[in-house]
């Protein structure tokens, strides 16, 4: 089996499908733990409390979508959430920890409970780290620094791929028995996305250029604080009690959504920022994050990478004064039309998984902390 994209999700179908006994090979542009899910902040939704249910989960995806999203899958990924994340930590990652020593979990936007664990803002870093490990650990063969090109079809079905060996220049045809797609996101279309700079969708333009249907590309996703580059600033920082003011320091969320405030969904933050900024209540184009309120000794601790990003781009410690953001291009919905277990309705021996796919489990808005959730689980299960 040939996976091309050793992000999370690539990482995590080449564990499975190593498991299950297939021969694996990933192929990947940039070096395993350079992938894009090294800038994962924020965390990984599952409802592990007791007091959490996956149905209460599913209720808050499926809201969240704005009922746009497919209610089967996104039951199989609440139900199936718990039990990824638990292997997950089984496989050493080392997420953060309350007194008592059960996983952490902070509030996101549109959910109605804490569940998204992390690891504090390094969250898909040491997700993407545990995974790599597992890999090594596998002897599983990475085709590191090496470019896609082309799907290879025979007899309609995925036969391969053709890719340069970016070091050498030398063009390969890599065989393959069953290929995966889990070549990651497109934002890099717009200009100061969130996505780092080869997040450029080839393998969705590959999939669509061998005839693949591609489905719920009209949604794309911009996340309420991004930094004057586009560089993430967690949603973790609203869900430990970050406020969100205009130029003339009004909480403007009071006004869009009284309820949840900052932690409304996305599309509603970053709606509300945007007229804001219409109406010229902006800060020089920007829209404060006061970190304040979370206190000097957790922000060094849970938000300690915001913190350096916010004095390295912006100039400002947000222990001490507010953070100029605005909303950043980060995340599309749809891609590549995949069924739960990531198989291409239209091509044999051909699945996706990952920011490229689209089982659909997002509607028209992806809330905080699924993508991660996305790519493990429907990684795991494409890979089985
Ligand atoms: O805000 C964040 O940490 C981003 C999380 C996500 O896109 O899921």
């Amino acid at each position: 089996m040939l996976i091309v994209g050793a992000g999370l999700a690539g990482l995590r179908a080449a564990i499975a499908a190593s498991d299950a006994g297939a021969d694996v090979a990933l192929l990947s542009k940039v070096h395993p733990v350079r992938s894009h899910t090294c800038c994962a902040q924020g965390g990984i939704n599952g409802a592990l409390g007791d007091e959490d249910s996956w149905e209460a989960h599913m209720f808050d995806t499926v809201k969240g979508s704005d009922y746009l999203g497919d209610q089967d899958a996104i039951e199989v990924m609440t139900r199936e959430a718990p039990r990824d994340l638990i292997a997950l930590e089984h496989m050493g990652c080392p997420f953060s920890r309350n007194d008592d020593g059960t996983i952490a979990q902070r509030p996101f936007g549109g959910a109605g409970f804490p569940r998204t664990a992390y690891a504090a803002d390094i969250s898909g870093f040491v997700i993407l780290h545990t995974l790599y490990e597992q890999c090594l650990k596998r002897g599983i063969k990475v085709y590191e620094e090496w470019f896609l090109t082309q799907l290879v079809v025979n007899d309609e079905r995925a036969a391969g791929v053709v890719a340069i060996d970016i070091r050498d220049g030398r063009l390969h045809e890599l065989g393959a028995r069953a290929v995966i797609f889990a070549t990651g996101p497109t934002s890099r279309v717009y200009e100061g996305s969130s996505n780092s700079v080869d997040c450029t969708g080839d393998g969705t333009a590959i999939a669509y250029r061998a005839g693949l249907p591609l489905m719920d590309l009209e949604f794309v996703q911009f996340h309420p604080t991004g930094l004057r580059n586009g560089v993430l600033v967690t949603e973790g920082c609203r869900g430990e009690g970050a406020i969100l003011v205009n130029a003339d320091g009004e909480r403007f969320m009071a006004r869009y959504a009284p309820n949840k405030m900052e932690l409304a969904s996305r599309d509603v933050v970053s709606r509300a920022e945007a007229e804001e900024l219409a109406a010229g209540r902006g800060v020089d184009g920007f829209i404060l994050l006061d970190l304040r309120p979370i206190g000097p000794e957790k922000i060094r601790t849970r938000l300690l990478q915001v913190r350096e990003l916010s004095m390295d781009i912006a100039g400002v410690d947000p222990c001490d004064e507010p953070i100029p953001v605005r909303p950043t291009p980060h995340y599309f919905m749809g891609g590549i039309k995949v069924d739960v277990d990531g198989r291409s309705p239209r091509l044999a021996n051909f699945f996706a998984a990952g920011e490229c796919s689209c089982v659909s489990v997002h509607g028209a808005n992806r809330l905080g902390g699924i993508s991660l959730l996305d790519g493990l689980l429907f990684g795991r299960r494409a890979g089985e």
